[in-house]
């Protein structure tokens, strides 16, 4: 449970940004041995997007705060605090955050780089609350913003067709009505997962060599059918979990905003809390898994859609690599 400081924390403003590139489920029949109809039934995603190689996480993040800013009136220089949830960072270091401070100018604002793969946003915007929540920040920006083709390898069809590249950003401010905002939050992580999914090369212990480059160690690897199977039962647990500890049946929820990796898990999770398909946020059908961009580039889609209103109670679950995963209940306060 949450442990609410002055103020809670409130989300003022969305935004997000998609590269234009569309890749077709057809562009992986021409070279490797699947189908549309496999990759459609057995995931649901129909395309997704891929920024030009030379261009960075950073610049997409850019444009979703640019965004974000627009829709909130307010220039960069009102920013304290710049959290970017990542696993396609710009460079190791310096961080993207500072990279993102530069490009904007953002001179009044501090920051960090959150790696928690999947979970990024939810352990980002988490992170966040407790500065907002404590009375010392006023406007904390959390960015989910990741280039997954970066680190793909196409030529392997477990891993290449599931996913895309995208960035979405929240602006979180104080509200002193306790109603509104971020009401509660569980996160976990259990490191056991870390041999189903990981990334070993460029660290510490596999440092860039020719070695890593040839085992191709620089690439998403992913045993699909065991994150499978512990993403459906992780995600619906915590997303049930969250509604019982705050008495929520589910028609008190409008959304549910799961981490978009395969339309079967995010089905699971809604059926375990009871609610349907149409109080589910959905865009992996054209995007695919854009990794810690998934949540906040469906809020702010929805939001640009006039889909959500003030008062709508949010679910918002992940889970990925670490594994890491965890559910934030919101009421959506503007
Ligand atoms: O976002 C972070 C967390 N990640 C996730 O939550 C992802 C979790 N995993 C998944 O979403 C799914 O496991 C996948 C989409 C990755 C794979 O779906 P699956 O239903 O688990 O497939 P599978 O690996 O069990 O493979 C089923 C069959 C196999 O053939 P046989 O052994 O039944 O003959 C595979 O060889 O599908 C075959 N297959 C493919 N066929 C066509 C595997 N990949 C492909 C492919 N195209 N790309």
């Amino acid at each position: 449970m949450l442990n609410k400081g002055l103020y809670n924390a409130m989300i003022t403003s969305v935004g997000h940004y998609v590269p234009d590139r569309v890749i077709s489920n057809k562009f992986f029949e021409e070279y490797l041995d699947t189908s549309d109809e496999w990759i459609r039934t057995r995931t649901g995603i129909q395309e997704r997007r891929r920024l030009d190689k030379d261009i960075p996480t950073s610049f997409m993040a850019v444009k979703a705060i640019e965004k974000l800013l627009q829709n909130r009136g307010i220039g960069i220089e009102e920013i304290d605090l710049i959290i970017v949830g990542t696993v396609t960072p710009d460079m190791i270091y310096p961080s993207t955050a500072c990279i993102i401070q530069e490009k904007m100018g953002a001179t009044n604002a501090w920051g960090f780089d959150l790696m928690a793969a999947c979970s990024g946003f939810i352990f980002s915007l988490t992170t966040a609350i407790q500065f907002i929540q404590s009375g010392s920040h006023k406007k904390v920006i959390v960015v989910g913003a990741d280039k997954m083709s970066a680190i793909t390898n196409m030529e392997d069809r477990n891993t290449c067709l599931l996913f895309g590249d995208a960035a979405g950003a929240v602006l979180l401010e104080p509200t002193e009505d306790k109603t509104y905002g971020i009401q509660d939050a569980i996160m976990h992580i259990d490191g056991k997962g870390g041999k189903y999914l990981h990334q070993l090369g460029g660290g510490s212990l596999h440092p860039a060599s020719h070695e890593t480059v040839d085992k191709r160690m620089h690439f998403v690897y992913q045993d699909g059918k065991t994150v499978f199977k512990e993403a459906v039962k992780g995600m619906a647990d915590v997303s049930y979990q969250i509604m019982k500890n705050n008495k929520l049946k589910p028609e008190d929820i409008s959304y549910l905003v799961p981490h978009q990796a395969n339309l079967r898990i995010i089905t699971a999770c809604a059926d375990r809390m009871g609610i349907s398909m149409d109080k589910v946020m959905v865009n992996i059908h054209k995007y695919g898994n854009t990794t810690s961009a998934t949540i906040p580039t469906c809020i702010s889609e929805y939001w640009h859609e006039g889909k959500i209103k003030k008062g709508d109670n949010l679910v918002l679950s992940s889970f990925g690599a670490g594994y890491t995963w965890g559910s934030i209940l919101l009421k959506w306060a503007y």
